[in-house]
């Protein structure tokens, strides 16, 4: 049974964009309450390439940026494919230089993730959009997007980055309706502003972009990881001891969403919110309650593997819906091994609470699939190993480290999966 406390790291999904913005100015930007992951190094690793130093420093949460010296203007294959983000790199170059060369970013474990909407967005905005050997090549006339309006449909949190990237330099004004109301998208918004672009609308799903001349270096805080806080409320409900509160510190919890507060609460879990502390309480007995992924506010599509997890440990049967990405479902075989009637019928996974959850030998396919095996870990008999454990290292900083304080038994092994058995 899990107790004490845990202090939730810095946002993924925010610092991404934030680094893209310091490409932006040309003297030394700083960002503070970075988390320590793979996705941050290998965005720092993307950015060095076009001549722009950055230095991350883990110890103490920060990136610094000094694009003073950018002199290429390209993302390679090698590192865009390690991680999709790295295409908010179009819309930076773009923004900053006029031009930019970027790969395509390919598919994900998951299924197809289109870029048609950046594409036709930055097209909309001014730009001449090629692709050439994978690669997509944009120019803006003249050396600077005159700017555009732009209506996304569906809404999209990438595209609205790199348009807002491509956008807030431009000679003229820009209009993107439809914007992405996520709280990555408003806190980026918020650090261009505090930069000197000049965006109303923010926190609407209408962004109205006057272009500036050039953007001033700051320092700029990060926020919490909503994704990070929802999951440990998860681990809390499932594995805390029923009655004992565990309180989750430097956590952000209004940018979690409305609808994941009110599923999380219909379990029978008691969240008390004070500041920035989340103390959770498990109860004796977890209710069942069905969830439909959407956009901000609503359940995020990242907690959607975690939830199935909290079904599982319910007293009755639930229903996870995605409807933002359909086929995001790649945990379930794993988790039905470790004893979990789950079963996958269109968009939907119907789970069966009550059973019994044994650990087993399963396999991380992307980073919150691969959390919920963990969470599931938490729970079963026996033990249970978790392989690929690079996926959880994109997304969560010290997870065991974390979970260990709480009082969890789990350790990190090196293994070789080619090793012929024993
Ligand atoms: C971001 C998050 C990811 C989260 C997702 C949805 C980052 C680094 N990643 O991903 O963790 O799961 O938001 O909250 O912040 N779409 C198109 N055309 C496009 C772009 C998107 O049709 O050009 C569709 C997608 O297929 C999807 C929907 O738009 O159905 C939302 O995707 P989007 O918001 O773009 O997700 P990401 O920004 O890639």
């Amino acid at each position: 049974m899990l107790s004490g406390s845990v202090k939730i790291s810095g946002s993924k999904n925010t610092a991404l964009p934030l680094m893209a913005a310091g490409l932006l100015a040309d003297d030394p930007v700083t960002i503070t309450n970075i988390p320590s992951l793979r996705d941050i190094k290998t965005f720092a690793r993307v950015m060095s390439v076009t001549g722009a130093e950055v230095i991350h420093d883990p110890s103490s949460h920060s990136v610094t940026v000094n694009a003073g010296g950018l002199n290429r203007t390209e993302a390679p294959y090698e590192l865009v494919k390690r991680m999709r983000a790295s295409f908010y790199m179009l819309g930076a170059l773009l923004g900053r230089e006029g031009k930019a060369r970027v790969s395509l970013p390919g598919g994900c474990a998951w299924g197809p993730r289109p870029v048609g909407l950046h594409l036709d967005g930055m097209k909309a905005f001014g730009a001449q959009i090629e692709l050439d050997e994978g690669y997509v090549i944009a120019t803006a006339p003249g050396g600077r997007l005159p700017g555009g309006k732009f209506k996304m449909e569906p809404s999209s949190v990438g595209a609205t980055v790199n348009l807002l990237l491509a956008a807030v330099l431009a000679r003229g004004s820009s209009r993107i309706e439809n914007a992405a109301v996520e709280p990555d998208v408003v806190v980026f918004s918020e650090m261009l502003q505090n930069m000197g672009a000049q965006i109303s609308g923010i926190g609407t799903s209408t962004l109205e972009i006057q272009g500036v001349d050039s953007l001033a270096a700051i320092s700029f805080e990060n926020c919490a990881d909503r994704i990070e806080l929802g999951t440990f409320m998860i681990a809390v409900a499932i594995a805390g001891t029923p009655g004992q509160e565990i309180v989750l510190t430097h956590a952000k919890p209004d940018h979690l969403g409305s609808s994941f507060l009110d599923k999380f609460r219909a379990t029978g879990t008691k969240v008390e919110i004070d500041g920035n502390n989340v103390a959770v309480t498990a109860p004796e007995e977890l209710e069942p309650v069905n969830v439909v992924t959407d956009i901000y506010p609503g359940f995020p599509t990242d907690l959607q593997a975690q939830w199935t997890v909290l079904l599982a440990c319910t007293s009755g049967n639930g229903k996870v819906k995605e409807t933002i990405y359909p086929d995001r479902f790649k945990h379930i075989p794993e988790l039905r091994r470790m004893g979990i009637n789950a079963i996958v019928v269109g968009d939907e996974v119907v789970v069966e609470g009550g059973g019994k959850v044994q650990g087993a030998q399963v396999m991380s396919t992307d980073l919150r699939a691969s959390v919920s095996l963990v969470l599931a870990g938490l729970v079963a008999t026996g033990t249970t190993y978790v392989q690929r454990v690079y996926h959880l290292d994109r997304g969560y900083e010290d997870l065991e480290g974390k979970l260990i304080r709480l009082g969890a038994d789990v350790t990190r092994e090196r293994y070789d999966e080619w090793a012929d058995p024993e």
